[in-house]
């Protein structure tokens, strides 16, 4: 948790928009020691008792009115996160009521809107930080910091892969509101290749379509959906793309998207490669591994995923938050600025566009003189070092196996102390309070701490139709978080018979695990949560 500043300020923040995003803010504010969330905001009733009820704090505004909360003279700053096509009327409102802004990405649908809203925040002196989350990350610093170091000479390709399910919110499925899912999902990523690769894009080409999500009504899948059934009407939006990206440099970059996936297999894929021939692939947001060049060897680079977030819902969620702070108070220019953001919001208009016109399309088909002049200004800040990431966890020497068996140990610890002193009775609700017992007790257990020292995870719970429950270990210690957006290292997932047989203590072969585990055996016969019970299986009888 970050330490309370020596002037003890505490920063009242308003939320707008409390979807699952929002709700993720509104628990990442919570965590810091020199906030309070004062104020919060949802056009619908139930979003604003939700967060209410995690708030449980009478004095908090709760209005469906976002005028009212950006007047509010005791705010210091709002939170946008909102849908796309509503972000820059209401921070726009908020920068002119004088209070700073953490405005979700993408800033808005259109290239028109983002440079308008860009020219008038910077007529401000108001911090304005964009929710370019992945910046903030453990991991992509760390990745950063080898670039800067020279570790690849210079980064000259680098690739992403998100083959993926869908998203459960309609106003995603339409282009004017949303700007499209190139635009919604990559914009993270064709960020992270500008920060590796230090040069401008210059043109890109895209291929995409609608292969699946199309017609007047389809049903989307989407794992964490509350609703299974979600049907979507007039998708206009591509189901998935291929894109190509130049930089001023030569350097070139591809990304594929898919989003009608079910059952995601590996998850996110990011790749660099460098001019001495060194290599690295990040993983799920999770793992990361480098080689090649003149070091000559694969190997795992040991990161911090954990205490980047907190489990609160995405990776660096909880830097962002704790950076927006300090900037807050030392008025400089955030890590994720809006001219960055703008940069890699480009990109991802200009491969919408690339696919709808079927053409190569130049960067500077968006040139803006206004946006130039402030690009010329604040130059330095494409050029600075990037902040370094939170020390990676020493691993003690004891615990040296493999990051595959620390998951499945943790695991089979989770679920041993849970169904073997079967402390929940028969079948106990699928309820985050349940899970909140057992970690006390657990917690409360010195053999299980001893056993499962240096051990660092999150595992996500999840159950037909209900929230995720995620379980945050840290030099094994478990804290139980609610987590939609899955930061996900191994994930379990329920049925609700095999939630009621786990209860009894009978059986757990209706508990499916996947995520980061891996098959040893022939994968055209095993999936991989089989080979995960085989090993589940024989831990729990060599007990
Ligand atoms: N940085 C990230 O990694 C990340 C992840 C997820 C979503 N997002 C972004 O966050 C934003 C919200 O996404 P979400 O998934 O939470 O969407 P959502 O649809 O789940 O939630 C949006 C909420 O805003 C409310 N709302 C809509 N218009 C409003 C208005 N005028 N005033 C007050 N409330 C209003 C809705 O009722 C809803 O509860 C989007 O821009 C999305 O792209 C960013």
């Amino acid at each position: 948790m970050a330490k309370m500043a020596a002037d003890g300020k505490i920063f009242n923040i308003g939320i707008v928009g409390l979807g699952d995003n929002g709700m993720m803010h509104l628990n990442g504010f919570k965590k810091l020691p020199d906030c309070r969330v004062a104020a919060v905001c949802d056009k619908r009733d139930e979003a604003r008792e939700r967060a209410m009820g995690v708030l449980k704090d009478s004095s908090v505004v709760s209005t469906p009115d976002y005028k009212k909360l950006c007047a509010m003279p005791e705010l210091d700053a709002v939170c946008v996160c909102t849908p796309t096509f509503t972000h820059t009327p209401i921070a726009s409102l908020a920068i002119e009521c004088g209070k700073d802004v953490l405005l979700e990405k993408p800033i808005a649908p259109n290239i028109e809107e983002v440079d308008a809203f860009i020219v008038k925040a910077f007529k401000t002196d108001r911090i304005v930080q964009v929710g370019l989350v992945y910046r903030y990350c453990n991991l992509y610093r760390t990745l950063a910091a080898m670039v800067e170091k020279g570790d690849f000479g210079d980064v000259m390709m680098a690739y992403c892969k998100e083959y993926r399910d869908n998203f459960p919110t309609q106003w995603f499925f339409e282009t004017e509101k949303s700007g499209g899912a190139l635009l919604d999902k990559n914009c993270h990523h064709f960020d992270l290749f500008s920060w590796f690769i230090r040069s401008r894009p210059y043109r890109v080409f895209a291929m995409g379509g609608q292969h699946v999500v199309k017609g007047k009504s389809v049903k989307v899948n989407c794992s964490y959906a509350p609703d299974q059934n979600l049907m979507i009407k007039n998708p206009d939006i591509v189901d998935h793309a291929f894109v190509l990206v130049e930089y001023e440099n030569g350097a070139r970059a591809n990304l594929g998207l898919c989003m009608y996936e079910v059952d995601p297999l590996e998850g996110l894929e990011i790749g660099i490669i460098g001019s001495n021939g060194s290599h690295a692939l990040a993983k799920r947001d999770v793992t990361l591994n480098a080689g090649g060049g003149p070091q000559g060897m694969m190997r795992e680079v040991p990161v911090d995923y954990v205490s980047d977030n907190l489990g609160i819902g995405h990776i660096g969620a909880h830097i962002q938050h704790v950076e927006f702070v300090q900037r807050m108070r030392d008025r400089r220019q955030p890590f994720a600025s809006l001219l960055r953001a703008r940069e890699s919001m480009v990109v991802c208009m200009a491969a919408e566009r690339s696919i709808k016109e079927k053409r190569e399309v130049k960067i500077s088909e968006y040139d803006s003189p206004a946006i130039k002049r402030l690009m010329k200004k604040y130059a330095a800040e494409f050029e600075s070092a990037s902040p370094s990431p939170l020390p990676a966890p020493r691993r003690p020497k004891e615990a040296k196996a493999s990051r595959e068996k620390e998951l499945v140990d943790a695991f089979v610890t989770l679920v041993r102390l849970l169904m073997g002193k079967r402390p929940l009775g028969k079948a106990a609700p699928f309820a985050r309070d349940t899970f909140v017992a057992a970690a006390k007790r657990i917690n409360a257990d010195s053999a299980y701490l001893k056993m499962a020292k240096g051990l660092n995870t999150v595992v996500t719970f999840e159950y037909p139709g209900k929230e995720p429950i995620a379980a945050v270990i840290r030099d094994g210690k478990l804290e139980i978080v609610p987590s939609r957006t899955v930061v996900e290292e191994a994930r379990v997932i329920f049925t609700e018979k095999g939630w009621e047989e786990l209860q009894a203590g009978d059986s757990i072969y209706r508990v499916f695990l996947s995520g980061n585990i891996k098959v040893d055996g022939d994968p055209g016969k095993l999936r991989p949560y089989t080979e995960a019970f085989l090993r589940i299986g024989k831990s729990l009888s060599a007990d």
